[in-house]
């Protein structure tokens, strides 16, 4: 372990053993441990979904977590109240805290992805996904993105949430591209230390877990954005130097700053699962980084450890996962696990410490001395949910997102304009906000699912409304009568999250052709164009930035669309109202093949540099006709015989 601590430069844990909660905190869990049977420990290592755990399955198993998995909602409604998952927390809370005629059952932890605000429920406010928030180079706005975050997730009953990702993404064509901020570990490590304290509060303070605040989550251990080709659950063949060094910064920084969880990666490292890898999990994770909370598995991740499930879930714990999250057969992994504790293949030190770790972050949140959830402070509290202050918060958010990437003069514009809107994504909110929205590939989604939301169009319409301007929707791009002064065509990814949404090649036109078919008959018609990109990833889009006067990366801005409008046009002095301040954090390709491709690459040679972006400061900045041969001519946009790592059944 010392050699291994010296590699990995250890850091000091953020809590102090020394300190009075600290002590407390102690003496709760042993208090507990002692009391627990092998059969509820056991119990307490499991999280199961709420679609296939019952509070009175909770009770009888001791079950230390539930989770509402992407898309998952009280009763399977989509459109679920607060008070519906209120209502669904304290059954939960209720039933664990429930031992015989007593109360003091081990009262149970329910984690969730708010991983762009609460976005799994029906009127959250729902934030940039993290590729925009990393180009928007703000991390006092993360921070209070996070607080934001944290009061919606509470006023839900939830206690947790699986965020924030600190992936250093290094191959574009991976489908988890957007929920990284950055391919540089600079921005990881800046964002992690201000989104941990914005969602826990600061470590050691007194309102560190306090009301108002949830558990964060650093994931995923370690190094998942590095796999070859970018395949979502692939393997990562760099050196231990280069996890250290290009990787690590991110959970070093949520460490220091207090994380209480860390949850392990679905990819391997030189081909072991992380999910059964001791020298990351225990020998590197727990001790030389000192992380003292829970290790959750991912969604059944412990299962791809070996082919016997009753073997891997053995290895898995062994290897330091504490918590497994169960995707559907929790029953299944209790027997396994319980099966392989009686038979010594867990030794019980290694359940006990697994054990103590999950009840001393329950400890640290307060939970044996809260209430209900729906009596604590903050919960309950309907109007935080979609809350005004968060939705300007978020708008804010958007435009600080927003990289320009051309100006030919068409922008900023005029109030009085006559504006048509073109494009699939221009009154499109689930097209807006892409995956972990609603529904875990963010897909089947439509306008009144966002009843705090306003498309890109109702923005525009917003911006020109009492200022002698008009907004016209036509997605076509169609129209009749006088040509519009200028067509923003807004087009881009159709929403989607993990591994669906690998790809082997960047082309964006290889897969939807019709913007492009759009902005060329406008510019044929003489009308200027503006392109606004609404993209989880950059991608190849040469052809579309030679058919646009101004080209606008977007990426995935969430609910509030009103945040684009507001960079675009004049302020009513007639001088720009918000100036472009985006700059891009992930490098943008020259070609559909041009992937990996990392500031820092010896033969580093871009289309537009990590760290670009122009304002309406540089004035008109067009740029030369760019190469529209599409190197990726004929390559599937996606690997239809990808062997998924793993297909879960949502
Ligand atoms: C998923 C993701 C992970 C998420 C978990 C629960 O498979 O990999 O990021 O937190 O399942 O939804």
């Amino acid at each position: 372990m010392r050699e291994i601590a010296s590699r990995w430069q250890a850091d000091a844990s953020a809590l102090d053993p020394a300190l009075p909660s600290e002590r407390k905190v102690a003496r709760i869990v042993e208090r507990h441990l002692r009391s627990l049977s092998v059969e509820k420990k056991v119990g307490q290592m499991i999280q199961a979904e709420i679609a296939n755990a019952t509070p009175m399955d909770a009770a009888e198993f001791a079950l230390g977590s539930v989770l509402n998995g992407g898309g998952s909602s009280p009763a399977g409604d989509k459109r679920a109240s607060v008070d519906d998952w209120l209502a669904l927390a304290d059954a939960y809370h209720d039933a664990s805290r429930r031992r015989g005629a007593s109360r003091d059952g081990v009262p149970i932890l329910w984690g969730t992805d708010a991983v762009h605000g609460h976005s799994n429920v029906y009127g959250a406010t729902v934030f940039p996904h993290n590729i925009g928030l990393g180009a928007a180079r703000d991390s006092d706005l993360m921070c209070c993105i996070a607080a934001a975050t944290a009061r919606e997730v509470v006023a839900t009953g939830i206690d947790w949430t699986f965020a924030p990702t600190l992936a250093v993404v290094r191959d574009d064509r991976w489908g988890r591209t957007y929920e990284g901020y950055s391919e540089h570990p600079e921005l990881v490590v800046e964002y992690a230390q201000r989104v941990v304290t914005g969602l826990q509060g600061v470590a050691g303070d007194p309102g560190f877990l306090g009301p108002g605040r949830v558990l964060a989550t650093a994931k995923h251990f370690l190094g998942e954005g590095h796999t070859t080709d970018g395949h979502d659950q692939g393997d990562v063949a760099c050196s231990e130097e280069t996890l250290r060094d290009l990787h690590a910064g991110g959970h070093r920084a949520a460490i220091a700053a207090g994380v209480q969880t860390v949850m392990a990666g679905f990819h391997s490292w030189h081909g072991t699962k992380v999910h059964g890898h001791e020298y990351l999990l225990t020998g590197v994770l727990k001790g030389a980084l000192g992380f003292d909370g829970l290790v959750v598995s991912d969604w059944d991740g412990y299962l791809q450890v070996a082919e016997d499930r009753r073997e891997a879930c053995a290895m898995s714990v062994n290897a330091g996962v504490d918590l497994l999250m169960v995707g559907v057969d929790w029953r299944q992994t209790y027997d396994d696990l319980l099966q392989q504790a009686v038979a010594g293949v867990v030794p019980m030190s290694r359940i006990d410490d697994a054990v103590r770790r999950i009840l001393r972050v329950k400890a640290r949140a307060g939970l044996f001395s809260s209430p209900r959830p729906s009596q604590r402070l903050c919960a309950g509290d309907r109007t935080a949910v979609g809350h005004p202050a968060h939705r300007e918060l978020a708008r804010r958010a958007v435009r600080e997102s927003l990289v320009l990437l051309k100006n030919g003069g068409v922008l900023p514009l005029r109030r009085d304009a006559n504006v048509l809107l073109a494009g699939d994504g221009a009154d499109n909110i689930g097209k807006q906000c892409g995956g972990w929205t609603l529904t875990w590939q963010g897909t089947g989604n439509d306008n009144d699912d966002f009843p705090n939301g306003m498309s890109i169009f109702e923005g525009f319409a917003q911006a020109v409304a009492g200022k002698g301007g008009t907004a016209t929707l036509s997605p076509s791009g169609e129209f009749t009568g006088p040509a519009p002064d200028v067509a923003i065509v807004v087009f881009g990814e159709n929403p989607y999250a993990e591994g669906d949404g690998d790809r082997r090649h960047l082309s964006f036109s290889a897969h939807d052709s019709e913007p492009l078919a759009i902005l060329r008959k406008f510019k044929e018609r003489g009308v200027p164009t503006v392109s606004v990109f609404l993209a989880g990833r950059p991608m190849w889009v040469n052809p579309e930035l030679n058919a646009s006067d101004a080209f606008v990366v977007a990426w995935l801005p969430g609910t509030e669309g009103g945040g684009v409008a507001d960079v675009l046009f004049r302020g009513p002095g007639g001088e720009p109202q918000h100036d472009f301040r985006g700059r891009l954090s992930y490098s943008w390709p020259r070609h559909a093949l041009h992937t990996p491709l990392n500031v820092g690459d010896i033969d580093y040679s871009p289309l537009f540099p990590y760290g670009f972006g122009l304002s309406y400061r540089d004035g008109r900045r067009d740029t030369s006709r760019l190469d529209e041969a599409d190197a990726a001519a004929g390559i599937p946009a996606v690997d239809e015989h990808r062997v998924s790592g793993w297909t879960y059944p949502r």
